[in-house]
């Protein structure tokens, strides 16, 4: 499973780069405006930034929601560098516009995708990506989860090249989750994926070695 970082923020991207764990990074408005990004030139120069630091896979979303502007929108984000995924919301004009770019060769992530209707008309139109969001789904009891893997089956059932990206992963255990029904990437803030690293036997087991190797050397 291919681990994303589901932030804009510059060292939070390089500290899961510089772990050797990270395959790309996934922003959105909200995550560029939590980070004061703002004006199309700014927006377009930390987008820049982001690819300079991970080696492929950086989703960058149009915020025009009819095609003609989506088009040129994601055209324009795309000549930013070959590392751009173009994100696109899941509407009726977000579909063409990833049948358009599939034409171009250009790849997309289909995001907002909260049933496995929207994830089959994603995949069909070509997306390379399609974003179902888990905790946001638990957030009004549905199991996010659940969609995931109804989501993996029907894309192995046809063979179809999409990736399930699986996003709005909250915590350890979706993370955990996501890899067990086979998800193809998971896109998660730092304190997740850094999360997978802890435990107390670990902590106990390291703290007995350190402890038994200096009254052995002393
Ligand atoms: O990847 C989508 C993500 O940014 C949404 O996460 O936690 O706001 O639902 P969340």
């Amino acid at each position: 499973m291919k681990f994303f970082i589901d932030t804009a923020n510059l060292s939070d991207i390089q500290e899961a780069y510089d772990l050797g764990v990270l395959d790309g990074v996934t922003t959105n408005p909200s995550l560029m405006a939590k980070e004061g990004i703002s004006g199309d030139e700014k927006v377009k120069a930390h987008y820049k930034a982001i690819c300079d630091i991970v080696d492929d896979n950086v989703s960058a979303e149009v915020i025009a929601t009819d095609f003609d502007n989506m088009v040129k929108e994601g055209m324009e984000l795309a000549k930013l560098d070959d590392k751009i995924v173009v994100k696109i919301p899941m509407i009726k004009e977000g579909v063409k516009a990833i049948k358009y770019f599939t034409s171009e060769g250009i790849r997309t992530n289909c995001t907002l995708i909260f049933s496995a209707g929207q994830a089959l008309l994603a995949a069909k139109a070509g997306a390379s990506y399609v974003s179902p969001f888990i905790g946001r789904l638990d957030d009004i009891a549905f199991d996010g989860m659940d969609l995931i893997d109804q989501i993996v089956g029907i894309y192995g059932n046809y063979g179809f090249d999409t990736e399930v990206l699986a996003a709005s992963v909250r915590h350890t255990m979706h993370l955990i989750q996501c890899a067990e029904v086979g998800a193809d990437v998971a896109t998660c803030p730092l304190s997740v994926i850094t999360g997978l690293l802890n435990h107390p036997l670990t902590d106990k087991g390291l703290a007995q070695f350190l402890a038994d190797h200096k009254k052995a050397n002393s």
